[in-house]
């Protein structure tokens, strides 16, 4: 081995150093940033020393590195201008972006490579290597086509509930066995670019089918699922192009995604097969409206200042109205006058409240909210009883009691058990649903009073009338 092979390993094995730690910081919300800084620069360290040794084998020519800078110029250019410029609201749409981006690259990948090879025959390629374009091929355009339906559901431009007809199961079992065919061909070195073309299309076809049945409560764990998906395409394509960060960056993402993905499940009490399965045309999820007949009663600023003045315990349930109205500062400004105060405050955090994983807990970070004073799903539930005032802030489906009862879209699912709190003040715009889209029983319990406006002008007019008043 040359003294350059032997820097490129070290540098290479670098780079995996830098993401296993990035991903290891990115477990707490005050070391994220850090962790995605390290994995970029280990990102664009694995990036520079591909070059290098495409420059030294003499792989590319001066045009085709021309395109490679040019690209990379573009893709990092529209990277950060995107990422900058992103509402805290519209990230889960743009991550659902970046995953389908992530899929139909890999996909992309091993056609470019079938096409730069020729003919695809056994004799020319390994099995090993035919079986990875299929694979890749295969999930590259599932993620692909499933992401994008999942970021036009997050971002309101196709239907959150789930959308299916009776014809759904029949074509889903048919497509799915087509694509075992198909890549079986691939695998076999039969029919060349015509036969993983065709793989490539039907797996778009499995990703829309496949993702638009599924809606609700669900939407968490399909979006892990996808992201995991996405890092195995990638590991794969790593597999065909023969490079070792590649496919050390998808089998981590792809890891993390799995992960991640069981977490989820778990949280909303599903089993994976159950979500997808539900998803398979199952149809009988249509929006429910459960109690939205029954009558509410209302709270003015004034009146719910002075009961949160004067509980001892208050239990803030953030959701996905406080990252849309961008009222983190003002709640916890509100949760800061009340400790001085003396009111016991937490935050209480449901794992699938907003819309990605962490998102209440990025948000609270961000106004800097005392880690200590967040509380996870069961902690949140063991006090309830004893407290005086849980104020919901933009939270709905993630506290609807409905969950409790089968037959409904978010039936199972673990909810914050704030109607076991001696009362409750619920701020949001008016008596609409929130993603799931059922009536939230929890609006018409006696304990229950409807703050309504918009987030982050309701808490900024607590906080004046806190001050004023007590
Ligand atoms: P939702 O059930 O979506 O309810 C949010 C509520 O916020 C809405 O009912 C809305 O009511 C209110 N709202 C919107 N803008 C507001 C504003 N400016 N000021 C005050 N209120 C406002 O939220 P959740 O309880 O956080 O539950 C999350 C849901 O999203 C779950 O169904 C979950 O499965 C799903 N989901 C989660 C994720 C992840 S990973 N977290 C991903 C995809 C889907 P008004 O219109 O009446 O104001």
């Amino acid at each position: 081995m040359s003294d350059f092979d032997t820097t490129t390993h070290l540098l290479y094995l670098g780079a995996a150093i830098c993401f296993v730690l990035g991903l290891h910081l990115m477990t707490s919300p005050a070391t994220a940033r850090r962790g995605n800084l390290l994995s970029a620069a280990g990102m664009t360290l694995a990036v520079v020393v591909t070059v290098a040794i495409l420059w030294r084998d003499g792989s590319i020519s001066s045009t085709g590195l021309a395109a490679l800078v040019g690209g990379l110029a573009v893709g990092s250019g529209a990277g950060v201008v995107t990422a900058k410029r992103v509402a805290m609201t519209s990230m889960p749409e743009l991550i659902s972006l970046f995953n389908a981006a992530g899929g139909g690259a890999a996909a992309l990948i091993a056609l470019g490579d079938i096409l730069n090879h020729g003919v695809l025959s056994a004799a020319a390629r390994p099995v090993s290597t035919t079986l990875t374009m299929a694979l890749d091929t295969l999930l590259g355009g599932l993620t692909l086509s499933g992401s994008l339906v999942a970021a036009g559901k997050l971002a309101g431009k196709l239907p959150g509930r789930p959308v299916s007809s009776r014809f759904n199961r029949p074509l889903n079992v048919l497509l799915g066995l087509l694509t075992l065919v198909l890549a079986g061909f691939v695998t076999a070195g039969a029919g060349g670019v015509t036969t993983l073309s065709l793989l490539g299309l039907v797996a778009l076809a499995l990703g829309v089918l496949v993702t638009l049945p599924i809606g609700g409560a669900d939407m968490p764990v399909v979006i892990s699922l996808l992201n995991a998906c996405t890092g195995t395409a990638v590991a794969m394509a790593g597999f065909v192009l023969d490079s070792t960060p590649l496919i050390i960056a998808g089998a981590l993402v792809g890891a993390a995604g799995t992960i991640l993905t069981m977490l989820m499940a778990e949280a909303m009490n599903r089993s994976l097969f159950s979500v997808l399965a539900g998803g398979f045309g199952s149809g009988d999820s249509d929006p429910v409206a459960l109690a939205g007949g029954g009558s509410y009663r209302t709270v003015e600023v004034d009146d719910a200042a002075l009961q949160l003045a004067y509980a001892s315990r208050v239990v803030i349930v953030p959701g996905y109205g406080l990252a849309a109205a961008q009222a983190q500062h003002e709640v916890v400004a509100l949760a800061k006058a009340l400790s001085e105060q003396g009111v016991d405050v937490s935050y209480g955090i449901h794992p699938v409240a907003g819309r990605m994983p962490g998102h209440m807990n990025v948000l609270l970070a961000e106004a800097d909210a005392p880690y200590e004073q967040m509380q996870d799903l069961e902690e949140a539930n063991a006090v309830f009883p004893t407290t005086d005032v849980v104020l919901v802030v933009g939270a709905n489906d993630v506290t609807n009691p409905a969950a409790r009862r089968p037959g409904n879209p978010v039936s199972g699912m673990p909810i914050l058990d704030v109607d076991r709190a001696r009362s409750v003040v619920v701020i949001k715009r008016s008596m609409g649903q929130g993603y799931a889209g059922v009536d939230n029983e929890l609006y018409t319990e006696p304990v229950t009073a409807m703050l309504f406006g918009d987030a982050k002008q309701v808490l900024t007019r607590l906080v004046a009338a806190l001050r004023t008043y007590v």
